[in-house]
């Protein structure tokens, strides 16, 4: 095995494959579920009645786009609507939809890491919204906020739908904050979807569901590793496990190892050991309630405009500014 020090990575995903699967206990970054397979999954996870997000943020941009529209125009000037982690944009459509029948001058801006998502998107809305400007952005949440910050002159709203910002630790999530709002001026508006908590149980099925969609999710990091480092893992030694903390209100997905795994890495020049019963953590999936929404916003310089929930008061969108 070579030292990672005399390592010449040539992707971020390379790097952090190898980061992760050398680290104790081992991980691996959610952020790289996502290519031809993981859209198409993802796509999966949102239609089943287990995975209550979507169908509330839905049913939220459904009934508030009027309210959040005008938000959204209330000085009447044109803007750009940047959002990241697009993925399909179902639920967005929603908006876009109604912003450009009420003859809204604004391009959007979706932004995600996975290349495909980002096609799909746009084939997509060249045909059900042909009058929509859509520039689309490649890349990865950190790396597009210079994007934001360097886009023409016109005023931003930024969106992060789907409870994105849960895939992110408290404290990354503070720092992702804090460069948000460097990347934003006076008059801006940022609109984000935070999962509530809620009943432990409902949580935990969500991210658990019977058919095995996501397991098979969970388990297309590996698969992409196989694919594109050339690995050898063997899928079927692993199962998808999901925890849920409900005093923290964090969701954790793993791959626990059922036998001992021997992988071997082609493109990294690495070759691991699984133990039996080992785990790798791929996902963090974090639930809020006000008090945290209000605390994140504090330490990073965001003052809470207003907010929208469902009947339930399982999933929020807040508005904030700088
Ligand atoms: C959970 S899906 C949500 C998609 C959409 N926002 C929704 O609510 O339906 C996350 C999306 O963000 C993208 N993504 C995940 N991590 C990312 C990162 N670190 N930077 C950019 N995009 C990311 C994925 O490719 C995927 O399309």
């Amino acid at each position: 095995m070579q030292n990672q020090k005399t390592k010449n990575f040539t992707s971020e995903f390379e790097k952090e494959v190898f980061e992760g699967l050398t680290a104790y206990p081992k991980h691996l970054s959610s952020k790289y579920f996502y290519d031809e397979i993981g859209d198409k999954l993802f796509q999966d996870i949102m239609a089943m009645p287990e995975y209550y997000l979507t169908d509330c943020e839905f049913n939220i941009l459904g009934a508030n786009k009027s309210e959040i529209s005008a938000l959204f125009q209330a000085d009447n000037v044109p803007f750009s609507l940047f959002e990241l982690g697009a993925g399909d944009g179902k639920k967005t459509k929603i908006l876009l939809n109604h912003l450009v029948e009420n003859k809204t001058v604004f391009d959007y801006r979706p932004i995600d890491i996975s290349q495909n998502a980002l096609d799909q998107l746009e084939a997509s809305l060249k045909a059900e919204i042909p009058n929509l400007e859509v520039n689309p952005i490649q890349g990865t949440y950190f790396e597009t906020l210079r994007d934001i910050n360097q886009a023409n002159g016109r005023k931003k709203i930024i969106l992060f739908l789907g409870s994105n910002i849960g895939n992110l630790l408290h404290e990354q999530a503070v720092d992702f904050l804090n460069n948000l709002r460097d990347s934003i001026n006076e008059g801006d508006l940022v609109f984000m979807g935070f999962d509530q908590k809620k009943h432990p149980q409902t949580i935990l099925d969500a991210y658990n569901d019977q058919t095995g969609i996501t397991a098979a999710f969970n388990k297309n990091i590996l698969r992409r590793i196989n694919r594109e480092l050339d690995g050898n893992f063997d899928l079927d030694k692993f199962i998808h496990w999901e925890v849920y903390d409900p005093e923290t209100g964090t969701a954790k997905s793993f791959l626990v190892a059922t036998a001992p795994v021997s992988v071997t890495i082609e493109r990294l020049g690495l070759e691991i050991r699984l133990n039996q019963w080992e785990t790798i953590h791929t996902e963090i999936s974090q639930k809020y309630d006000d008090a945290v929404v209000e605390w994140l916003a504090d330490k990073s310089g965001l003052s809470i405009v207003s907010q929208f929930t469902d009947a339930q008061q399982h999933y929020k969108n807040y508005v904030f500014k700088k």
